[in-house]
């Protein structure tokens, strides 16, 4: 039986575990693919370190090594940072390699061009572990895009923001010592910018648009806000009112229209995302035929990643070469819509005294200094713009009133 040689590019937490997977799972992977799978060469920043690779595998720290390999089928990327492996990726597609990679970073910015490089190559590119790790949400898109359209796509896809959130309510932490422990867990990095102020799930909601819809919002134009804001005292407010903050990524194709925002929002009860704890990710894809698919599971670590590159190891070696291209034919707008005007319900916090900086349907204070407000969409966005020390928080769906007393609700 002939083999198909791949090259793993770092070994750490996704690399090593695509490694030890591929050897676990010798036998599956050559029952599906009719050969077996070799890892010829892994690639590493580090060569000193002691690591668990069979004495056959090249270990190398120079990407020339693993061009010059006599057989090469599959460049597997799992490093960090979006060069040198942009650069990497590249290379191997101009040596005849199909590619995987699992850098989000990377993608979000290069993964049209390594798509259409790959396309002419005549060979494939595997992206499943850029988005909601173990979660084959990439593969539901591609199966669904045959004939469904798909209008919008929600997800919570940061697993570390998620843990944060869920730790400050449950244990009534604060958001620094909810991000300590998440680092001490090892679920948030040193630096924890790119989790915690939305950048990694903006990332992932611009490689889910342009799977979906064939496009992207100007990214100038996508709302970007990450968890930091969020204080015991809101986490607190949103218990009272049944709710729960989750840091969402929405993509919506509203006729021509496509927009996107990331950030947090709250959700009641029947909101499918309200009981999505922890490091867990969960995205609903709403279409035309099928309606909404919610689909849930682990986003990150060793063994889930690594799962949905074995999966795109089947998808690239089986795969007449080519991304499947959505039918929707989507022409994006450069500018969002302002003309949005529908009513909905607010958390605001730094609401100023005088009540008169922000037209409203009604409002209540549910604690000190935080009101849950009816008001347009339009009114909201004027008043963030003028009082950029207040907070607004969208609810998604109906809230319950505290009270029907109306003494305690202000109607304007
Ligand atoms: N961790 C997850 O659960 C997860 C989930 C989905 C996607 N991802 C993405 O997968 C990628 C890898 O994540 P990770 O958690 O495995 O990172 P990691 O544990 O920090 O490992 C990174 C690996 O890449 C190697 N490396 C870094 N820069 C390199 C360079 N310039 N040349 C050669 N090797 C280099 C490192 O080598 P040394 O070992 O020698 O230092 C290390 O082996 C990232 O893009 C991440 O966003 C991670």
């Amino acid at each position: 039986m002939s083999a198909i040689k791949v090259a793993i590019l770092g070994f750490g937490t996704v690399g090593e575990g695509v490694y030890r997977t591929i050897q676990s799972h010798a036998e599956p992977l050559a029952a599906v693919l009719g050969k077996s799978v070799e890892v010829a060469a892994i690639l590493v920043k580090n060569k000193q370190k002691q690591r668990d690779i069979h004495s056959d595998v090249l270990v190398t720290t120079d990407f020339a090594d693993i061009l010059r390999l006599p057989e090469l089928d599959v460049v597997i990327e799992a490093i960090v940072d979006k060069n040198p492996s942009f650069g990497y990726l590249q290379q191997a597609i101009e040596r005849g390699c199909h590619i995987i990679t699992a850098n989000k970073e990377m993608f979000a910015h290069h993964g049209q061009e390594l798509l259409e490089m790959a396309n002419k190559q005549g060979v494939s590119v595997g992206y499943e572990a850029t988005v909601a790790g173990g979660i084959p949400v990439i593969q539901t898109l591609r199966q669904l895009l045959n004939i469904n359209r798909v209008a919008e796509i929600q997800g919570i896809l940061n697993g570390t923001s998620n843990f944060i959130l869920t730790e400050m309510r449950e244990k009534q932490q604060s958001f620094a010592e909810s991000l300590l422990l998440a680092q001490q867990l090892g679920y948030a990095e040193a630096d924890p910018t790119n989790d915690v102020e939305g950048f990694d799930a903006f990332y992932k909601a611009m490689i889910l648009s342009r799977i979906a819809f064939g496009a992207e919002p100007d990214w100038n134009d996508v709302e970007r806000q990450g968890i930091t804001v969020i204080t015991s005292e809101l986490i607190a407010a949103a218990e009272q009112l049944g709710l729960r903050f989750k840091h969402l990524a929405s993509i919506r194709h509203d006729g021509e229209l496509l927009t996107a925002s990331v950030k947090p929002v709250l959700v009641g009860k029947e909101n499918p995302f309200y009981h999505v704890e922890g490091v867990e990710n969960a995205v609903n894809v709403y279409s035309d035929i099928v309606g909404r698919i919610t689909l849930q599971g682990p986003g990150a670590g060793m063994f889930p990643t690594a799962s949905a590159i074995i999966e795109d190891l089947v998808y690239v070696c089986q795969q007449q070469h080519g991304e499947k291209q959505t039918t929707q034919g989507l022409i994006p707008r450069q500018t969002p819509n302002n003309e949005q005007t529908e009513q909905a319900f607010w958390l605001i916090q730094g609401l100023p005294s005088d009540g008169k900086s922000l037209e409203v349907i009604w409002l209540q204070e549910v604690s000190e200094r935080i009101f849950l407000v009816k008001a347009g969409q339009t009114k909201i966005t004027e008043f963030v713009n003028q009082h950029p020390e207040a907070f607004c928080f969208p609810i998604d769906g109906d809230v319950e009133l505290l009270t029907s007393d109306p003494a305690a609700i202000k109607a304007v």
